[in-house]
């Protein structure tokens, strides 16, 4: 049921705590903070640190922003003890065998469990495969904290659907999904999200809906980009211009115009991998899901490839200096978890190449390149064009990686 912001009721007596303070948890915070004290906990004392000089590195949030929300923040687990409203947004990747690994979710879980009271309710919005929430972050809670769940406290799931760089789509103006273990809980869950998302809330029938509904998101889109990967290499192989195709493709109705390109980040190339895990455990295949993702994961070495064979043809000599503009996983974003580029980067420098990166929204030296400046720009012979941030718009590159 989607509850507009008019009827939503938004009094709300909790006192909140948000648990990690990154992409997800900032944003929230400093949305929450606006209307009323919230408690910031974050594991990292450097994090904590900046944010307490209203400094947000991960160039999300404003330092005007971070200052009027009235936010109390601390790298000790005690300051959970404050709230009875607990909302955990810490990171949930997967490791180097592609399987989920939910260590810094259960350690927050204990964390949490530790410090928190009796009657106190705990949101998850990290991204999980189905039934993560109850089946192995519940346990956990119960043991730490004494406590028994639902008579002693409570629980709830609300995926976070952000997107980083986006300043349109921002915490407030994007429907959120609401979900509990009880209507009791769904009732305060749903007044604290009231008071900040103007989009309207959806309320899912049951927190295991609420996970499903968050990981099949990002798992559609990483198969559409994954057949448009597939359509693109057919299409080069035919020498066929594919944003010919999908321009005249799109003029049917229901076709729907994703592009070809690069998945990074940490979250449409790993959800996937979150699910497939599930789906295993309960003894099914996952075939489509982790074709997608195989086709996806090696576009970097295809497109790779094919710059290599251009240079050739234009006769760039084999220990030419290159430039590569863009590093991080997508464009107008300081994220470089899981960029492509560097995997683009990687097969550039066995061949010879020496490589400079040029990618003004980190500041430091990328998958051991040599950091330049924009200006610097015209110092290159070859220059490639990686992540298509709005600052590159004007830069005629010689070359361009395909992205999203
Ligand atoms: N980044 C996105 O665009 C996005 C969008 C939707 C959902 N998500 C999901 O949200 C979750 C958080 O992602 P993120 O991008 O905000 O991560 P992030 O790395 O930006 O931030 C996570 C923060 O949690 C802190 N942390 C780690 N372990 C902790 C612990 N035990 N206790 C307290 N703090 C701890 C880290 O120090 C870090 O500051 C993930 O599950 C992700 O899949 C992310």
């Amino acid at each position: 049921m989607l509850l507009s912001a008019a009827k939503m009721q938004t009094t709300n007596t909790r006192k909140i705590c948000v648990v990690g303070l990154g992409y997800v948890g900032l944003p929230l915070a400093v949305a929450l903070g606006q209307k009323q004290e919230v408690f910031g906990f974050d594991i990292s004392t450097a994090r904590i640190s900046e944010l307490k000089n209203n400094f947000d590195s991960r160039g999300e949030t404003s330092a005007e922003d971070i200052k009027k929300a009235r936010l109390v923040l601390d790298s000790d687990p005690n300051i959970i003890r404050q709230a009875d409203f607990i909302i955990v947004a810490v990171p949930t990747p997967i490791d180097k065998n592609n399987q989920p690994d939910i260590t810094l979710l259960l350690q927050a879980c204990r964390l949490v469990g530790q410090n928190m009271q009796p009657g106190a309710i705990v949101v998850y919005e990290s991204t999980v495969y189905p039934g993560c929430t109850e089946r192995d972050c519940v346990p956990i809670l119960a043991q730490e904290s004494r406590l028994q769940y639902i008579k002693d406290f409570k629980v709830g799931y609300s995926p976070e659907r952000i997107n980083p760089g986006d300043k349109l789509h921002t915490v407030d103006k994007i429907v959120k999904i609401v979900s509990a273990c009880d209507q009791e809980s769904l009732k305060i869950i749903t007044a604290v999200y009231g008071m900040i998302i103007r989009a309207g809330l959806h309320q899912a029938p049951s927190i295991i809906v609420a996970e499903a509904a968050k990981i099949i998101e990002n798992t559609q889109r990483d198969i559409n980009i994954a057949l448009m990967n597939e359509l693109k290499m057919i299409f080069d192989k035919a020498s066929i211009d594919w944003q010919e195709v999908i321009a005249a493709a799109s003029t049917k109705w229901n076709f729907m115009p994703f592009t070809p390109g690069l998945v990074g980040g940490h979250c449409i190339g790993v959800d996937p991998y979150y699910l497939a895990a599930e789906a295993k455990r309960l003894g099914h295949d996952p075939e489509v899901i982790l074709s997608g993702r195989k086709i996806n994961d090696q576009m970097a070495i295809y497109e790779a490839q094919r710059l290599l064979k251009y240079m050739q043809t234009k006769g760039v000599p084999a220990n030419a200096r290159l430039l590569i503009l863009g590093g991080t996983f997508k464009p107008n974003v300081a994220d470089t978890r899981n960029s492509k580029v560097a995997d683009v980067i990687g097969i550039l420098k066995k061949q010879g190449y020496q490589v400079n990166i040029c990618e003004p929204f980190v500041n430091d030296n990328l998958f051991d390149c040599v950091n330049v400046s924009p200006e610097k720009i015209k110092d290159y012979a070859f220059v490639i064009k990686a992540v298509r941030h709005d600052i590159f718009k004007d830069i005629k590159a010689d070359y361009e990686i395909i992205y999203n």
